[in-house]
C-alpha cells in the first residue's frame, strides 16, 4: 500500500533511470541502518521452509530472485535480502567499464506495465564488481549475469576473449554463471544467438570451466521460435551447460497498448513486464520439450504476480525472477507471491515447492 499510494506516484514523476537511481539509493540506506533494516526485513521479509529448494549445492531459501539489470553493480546484495528475495543475480557485468547508451535510455508504458529499454550494458566493469562483492557479506545465492563490453569493436575471436575474462572474475564469487547471449541492445545485434557463435563460446567456456565447475547458465531472448531455440538448446546440451533463464527483453511491440505514436517517439530498446509473461512461459515449455527435466530453469519476463508467478512455475520453472514487477508493484511483490505459494502448497498438501511442478 505504502508503495502504489505514496512512494510509486513520486517516482513516476520522475524519468525511469533517475527513479530507479533514487531507489537504489533508497535501498543501500536501508543497508547502512540497523534501524531500518529491521523494519524493512519485519514488513517484507517472509519466509517459510516449504519455500526452500537445493540447486548446484547452493540453499535458495525461497524460489524469488531479483533479475539481472536491476543491480548491475553488485551494490544492493544485502537490501535485497533484507526485502526477502531468495537469490541475486547481478550484472550485467562485461570486461570494461561501460556508460553505456546516452540518455534517456529507460521509459515507462504503464497502460502496459512495461519498461522499455536501452542502457547498453552500464556498469562498473567485472573487475570492480566482482571486488566489491568480495568485501560483502551476505546468506543468498549469488547469480552474476556476464555479457560481452559493449563496443561494436570488439568481434569474433576478441569478443570470446572480452567473455571469458569476465567469467573468470566471476568464477572468484559467484554460486552461478549465467551468460547473456540474448541482450538485444547492442549495436551489432545478437551474435551470441548465432548457433556456430554460441558453440565457440561454449566451447571456449567449458575449458575454463573445467577449473573450478562453477554452474553455467545461458539467457534466452523470447523473440525465438521453436526451430532457433530448439538449435541453440542443443549446442548448449553438447556443452553440459547447467541450466537456462527464459527470459530476456523482447524487440517486438506485438499487441502492446501503448499508442504507436509513443511508441515510436520512443524507439528502440528491449520491453519487458506484463506482455513478455506469455513469450516467457511459452519458452520455458520449450526448453523442457527440448531439454527434458535434468537441468534448472530460471523464469523471469513479466512475473507481476502469484498467479503468473505459479503459471511460469507449471510451465517448468524451477527459480523465478522479477524486474519490471517491482517498479508496478513495488518490494511487496516478492512476500506477496511467496506467502501465496506456501498457502497454495499448504492447500494443496506438498512438502515443498520443489514437489509443485
Ligand atoms: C532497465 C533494465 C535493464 C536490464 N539489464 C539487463 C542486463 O544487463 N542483463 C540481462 O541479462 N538482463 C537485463 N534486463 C532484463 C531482465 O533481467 C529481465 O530478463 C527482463 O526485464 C524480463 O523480466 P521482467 O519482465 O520481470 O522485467 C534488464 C531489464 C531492464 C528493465
Amino acid at each position: 500500500m505504502f508503495y502504489k499510494t505514496l512512494l510509486k506516484p513520486f517516482l513516476f514523476q520522475l524519468d525511469a533511470e533517475k527513479a530507479h537511481d533514487a531507489t537504489c539509493r533508497a535501498a543501500k540506506k536501508v543497508d547502512q541502518s540497523k534501524v531500518l533494516a529491521s523494519l524493512t526485513d519485519s514488513l517484507y521479509n517472509f519466509q517459510s521452509p516449504l519455500l526452500s529448494q537445493s540447486f548446484w549445492g547452493h540453499t535458495f531459501r525461497n524460489p524469488v530472485g531479483l533479475a539481472a539489470g536491476f543491480d548491475k553493480n553488485g551494490c544492493l546484495v544485502n537490501a535485497m535480502e533484507t526485502l526477502g528475495m531468495g537469490f541475486v543475480e547481478v550484472g550485467s557485468v562485461t570486461a570494461q567499464a561501460s556508460c553505456g547508451n546516452p540518455k534517456p535510455r529507460a521509459f515507462r508504458l504503464p497502460k502496459d506495465q512495461a519498461l522499455i529499454n536501452r542502457m547498453g550494458l552500464n556498469n562498473d566493469g567485472a573487475q570492480t564488481v566482482v571486488k566489491r562483492l568480495q568485501n560483502t557479506t551476505f546468506n543468498i545465492p549469488l547469480g552474476i549475469n556476464i555479457a560481452k563490453t559493449h563496443n561494436p569493436n570488439i568481434m569474433g575471436s576478441k569478443a570470446i576473449e572480452d567473455y571469458i575474462f569476465s567469467y573468470r572474475e566471476a568464477q572468484k564469487i559467484a554460486d552461478y554463471i549465467t551468460l547473456n547471449i540474448s541482450c538485444p541492445n547492442t549495436t551489432e545485434g545478437k551474435t551470441f544467438e548465432d548457433p556456430e557463435v554460441l558453440n565457440n563460446l561454449l566451447s571456449a567456456i567449458q575449458k575454463e570451466k573445467g577449473i573450478n565447475m562453477v554452474p553455467t547458465l545461458v539467457k534466452f531472448s523470447p523473440d525465438l521460435g521453436h526451430p532457433q531455440l530448439e538449435e541453440l538448446v542443443n549446442v548448449c546440451e553438447t556443452h553440459h551447460i547447467d541450466g537456462y533463464v527464459a527470459c530476456n527483453t523482447s524487440s517486438s511491440r506485438r499487441k502492446l497498448k501503448t499508442k504507436a505514436a509513443q511508441l515510436d517517439e520512443i524507439g528502440r530498446g528491449g520491453l519487458s513486464g506484463a506482455p513478455l509473461s506469455s513469450r516467457s512461459i511459452r519458452t520455458i515449455r520449450w526448453i523442457r520439450e527440448i531439454a527434458g527435466n535434468r537441468k534448472p530453469i530460471i523464469g523471469v519476463g513479466g512475473i507481476n504476480s502469484f498467479e503468473t508467478a505459479l503459471e511460469m512455475m507449471k510451465a517448468g520453472a524451477n527459480l523465478l525472477q522479477v524486474y519490471t514487477g517491482l517498479v508496478y508493484e513495488g518490494p511487496a511483490l516478492v512476500k506477496r507471491i511467496n506467502r501465496k505459494f506456501a498457502d497454495y502448497l499448504e492447500q494443496h498438501d506438498l512438502a515443498s515447492i520443489g514437489e509443485m511442478r
